[in-house]
This record gives structure tokens, sequence and C-alpha cells, in this order.
């Protein structure tokens, strides 16, 4: 009994992964988990911010700064995460638009690349100038999703 079983079990332990694969390559689910743990990062660095700018959180320059950081670098590595095999699958809400007016979402993520690049660069010392840096980043997400991103 168990020498049979044995040889089975690895013979299905082999074929999952292939099966696995075959997935990927019709549906690119792993660059679709990517792009949305990037903008999952950048929900978390927004309520960091909104906190902040409610002095829930008491101010802090460098907590301000790394606001801005971590959108700048999820902005930069985003653009990258649509190739044509991830339209659909993963519970993906990119809007077709993305890949029909590919001019129009790069210059949107390269506006958002350049805002939060704005904030890094204004150093903001207090919350009034973090406010005011922000609320430019922050325009950006609505903007962005109305155009790029599907409602579910
Ligand atoms: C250049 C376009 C663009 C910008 C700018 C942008 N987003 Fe997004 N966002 C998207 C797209 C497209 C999706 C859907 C991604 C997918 O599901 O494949 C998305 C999805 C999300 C999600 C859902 C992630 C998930 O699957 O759980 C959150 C949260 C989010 N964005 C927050 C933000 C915040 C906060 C900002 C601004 C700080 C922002 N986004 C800026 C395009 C953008």
């Amino acid at each position: 009994m168990h020498s049979i079983a044995r040889p089975l079990a690895l013979v299905l332990a082999l074929a999952l992964p292939a099966v696995a694969l075959g997935t990927a390559s019709a549906q690119n689910t792993d660059v679709i988990a990517q792009r949305q743990q990037l903008m999952k990062n950048n929900g978390k660095a927004a309520k960091a911010a909104n906190a902040l700018i409610k002095g829930e959180t008491p101010f802090d320059a460098a907590a301000a700064l790394q606001v801005f950081q971590v959108m700048n670098d999820d902005g930069k590595k985003f653009a990258t995460l649509f190739p044509e095999d991830s339209k659909t699958g993963g519970k993906t809400e990119a809007s077709p638009a993305i890949w029909e007016k590919p001019a129009e979402f790069k210059a949107a993520n390269d506006k958002f690349i350049a805002d939060t690049q704005a904030g890094i660069d204004a150093k903001p010392a207090d919350v009034d100038a973090f406010k005011a840096a922000f609320t430019k980043v922050a325009a950006n997400c609505q903007s962005c999703h109305q155009q790029f991103r599907a409602k579910d």
C-alpha cells in the first residue's frame, strides 16, 4: 500500500507547481498582487498622514518625510506593473483605460511621482507645511482612481 501511495504523492507534488505556472502566464496574478500591495502601502501612508494633520499623532518631520518617500517609491514601481497579461484576474480593479490610454496613465503616474518628490524636497518642518504638500499629493489618489481604477 505505502509503496504505491508514496510515488503517487510525489507525482502530484511535482504536477501542482506546473499547473500554478500555467495560470500565471494566462493571468499574471503575481504582478497584480504586487501593484495592489504598493497601493495598500499608499493607503497606510495616507492614514499616517491624516493622523499627523489631525494631530492624532504628534507632528514629526521624519514621519512626514516618510509618507512622501513611501509614496514616491511606490509610484516609481507602480507604473511598471501593467503587462498585457494582467488586465484581468486576481480581483484586479485596474481599469481597461490603463491599456487603452497608456500616455494618459503614464502622465497621471508621473504627476504622482513629481508631487511626492516635491513633498520630499519641501522637507516640511511643521503641520501646516506638511498639510499643504500632502493636499497636493492626495489629489492624485482621487484623480487617478476616477480615470484608471474600475469600481467593483
Ligand atoms: C497613477 C494612478 C494611481 C494613483 C496616483 C493612485 N492610485 Fe491607488 N490604485 C490605482 C489602481 C489602478 C488601482 C487598482 C490596482 C489593481 O487592483 O490592480 C488602485 C488601488 C488602490 C487601493 C486598493 C488596493 C487593494 O487592492 O487592496 C488603495 C487602498 C489605493 N489604490 C490607495 C491609493 C492612495 C491612498 C493613493 C494616493 C496617495 C493612490 N491610491 C494613488 C491607481 C492609482
